[in-house]
């Protein structure tokens, strides 16, 4: 039987990428603690209107009203400092989220423009930042009534709680109070599932043991099983309290209470080079056999348009066979077809620097029994991450870099160090495991100019093609900012709130 979780104790952006289920908006923001007793009566009261797992609309399924905006709220280490946890729980969290993200920059590759000191302004005091707030919104309207009635809880903390400023906008502003996020709509204002490099996104998500999802979603998002089938990962991959895939506990402080149904999150304001992206695209679209949308394809693994993975599609003809039977094929068959397959081992059709090769190799990495590789296990099933972003702000020229556009990336994961870090530092901007050298992920590595980067995308020997080589690849994506957050449980946000916690 399914592993049941208590889904009323749990954070509903744990279980839910909000934007698959009809949140196509979002609003970010942070806060300063001033006072721990005004602070705690502040977690209070938010509490009460906290977003929970606990499944919603029309029974059976749903269990409560559909809420018009949900709310979710996490904490850096300074923050449940500020809250006065006490120093044998705060002794208890992982080092990387004590010393916070700005202080992990050498492991993460913030270097350059990515370095701290050009981040939004809000991230300038790195210890300001105590609280995260998500506001996610079927309609911006209703983000803005609930980031409102926030905005008065702040205001009748009576400054016990800061609402931080510094976030740059769209139109050039440097001291905005939130982060938007939200959706990008197609030429003829359709909403659609598009980052700004115009990659359709949000397919692969790893499926875990207790979360409610449709159960056809496992394949392809799930761990590899030897008999060549899927299975969902182990709770404890992505909920602390849970047993994980080495079937041990995460390391978690101290009491179970504070910990237990609560997870890491990573905060990441990526901005995206979109005219460097084009220039890339450009000045290799002629040379590429295949040209310029197959060459897009390589890089990430899947096509742009509708994100057939490339592995099933590695020329023109097959990628027209497949969109026909996709067409017609229906929700559950398309699912399917998107995110269930392997990677070729050699990687003639998705090469194995592509990027959801690097950060999710399937399988790909590991030696197997008789030698050849391509073998579940570990290597693979203990850096998932759970992704929750949203695109931020508008590209207006996409013959220029400037601006302010990109992905609001969250990750969450039981263990930042092993999962998105391990992810960051040695699959994107290193390939020891993939065997690529230094070669870096060509989407988000820290490329730099005085030492360029490639990427080697292999031809089929039979083919009588040499292999490609993608050479002078600029940095394509900048960190803007972002922290490590703790989102607590249910119970914890209230032992937090009450000054409760008692590791004793
Ligand atoms: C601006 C930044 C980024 C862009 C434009 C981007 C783009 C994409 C695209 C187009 C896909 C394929 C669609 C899908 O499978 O959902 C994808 C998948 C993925 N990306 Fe990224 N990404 C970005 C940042 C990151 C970062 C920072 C990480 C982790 C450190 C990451 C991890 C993943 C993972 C885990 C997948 C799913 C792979 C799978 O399970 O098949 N991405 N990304």
């Amino acid at each position: 039987m399914t592993k049941q979780l208590d889904l009323a104790d749990i954070q509903g952006n744990i279980i839910r990428a909000y934007g698959r289920f009809g949140f196509p908006k979002g609003r970010f923001f942070f806060l300063r603690i001033d006072d721990g007793d005004r602070g705690r009566a502040f977690v209070g009261t938010i509490t009460k209107r906290v977003t929970t797992s606990v499944s919603w609309g029309a029974p059976p399924e749903g269990v409560i009203p559909r809420p018009d905006a949900p709310i979710n709220i996490a904490f850096t280490y300074q923050g449940l400092k500020a809250l006065g946890l006490p120093t044998a729980s705060l002794m208890g969290f992982p080092q990387e989220f004590i010393m916070g993200m700005k202080k992990r920059k050498a492991i993460l590759g913030d270097d350059g423009p990515s370095d701290p000191e050009h981040w939004d302004k809000v991230w300038a005091k790195g210890e300001d930042v105590h609280i995260a707030m998500a506001i996610n919104g079927q309609t911006m309207e209703y983000v803005e009534e609930c980031y409102q009635w926030v905005k008065s809880q702040i205001d009748a903390s009576d400054g016990g709680v800061v609402l931080l400023t510094g976030h740059r906008g769209d139109d050039g502003q440097e001291d905005l109070p939130f982060q938007d996020a939200s959706i990008l709509y197609d030429e003829n204002g359709q909403p659609c599932a598009k980052e700004h490099f115009g990659y359709t996104d949000g397919i692969g998500d790893p499926v875990f043991e207790g979360q409610i999802t449709d159960e056809y979603r496992v394949a392809g998002r799930g761990k590899l099983t030897r008999e060549g089938g899927w299975a969902r990962l182990a709770t404890g991959e992505f909920l602390l309290g849970h047993p994980d895939e080495a079937h041990e506990y995460p390391p978690a402080p101290v009491p179970t209470l504070l910990s237990r149904n609560g997870t890491f999150m990573v905060y990441r304001k990526l901005h995206q080079n979109v005219a460097c992206f084009e220039r890339l695209l450009d000045a290799h679209a002629g040379s590429f056999p295949g040209g310029r949308e197959l060459l897009a394809a390589k890089l990430s693994g899947r096509w742009r348009d509708n994100g057939a993975p490339v592995v099933d599609t590695p020329d023109a003809a097959s990628k027209a066979a497949w969109d026909q039977r996709f067409a017609a094929a229906n929700k559950q068959t398309q699912d399917r077809m998107l995110a269930d397959f392997r990677f070729d081992l050699m990687g003639y059709k998705c090469p194995i620097g592509a990027h959801i090769r690097r950060i999710n190799p399937r399988g790909s990495l590991e030696f197997g029994e008789d030698g050849a590789y391509d073998t579940p296990g570990a290597l693979d099933d203990r850096r998932r991450i759970l992704r929750r972003g949203l695109p931020y702000g508008v590209v207006r020229d996409r013959g220029r870099d400037d601006g302010n556009h990109g992905v609001i990336f969250m990750a969450l994961n039981t263990s930042i160090e092993r999962q998105f870090e391990f992810v960051q530092q040695q699959w994107i901007n290193y390939a020891n495991d993939s065997k690529e050298g230094s070669d870096k992920d060509v989407l988000l590595g820290n490329h730099d100019a005085a030492c360029p980067s490639k990427m080697v995308i292999h031809a089929d020997p039979e083919s009588g093609q040499p292999p490609y080589f993608v050479n002078e690849i600029p940095r394509l994506v900048e960190t803007r900012g972002g922290d490590y957050f703790f989102i607590p449980s249910m119970t914890a946000l209230r032992m937090i709130a009450m000054g409760k916690v008692d590791p004793t």
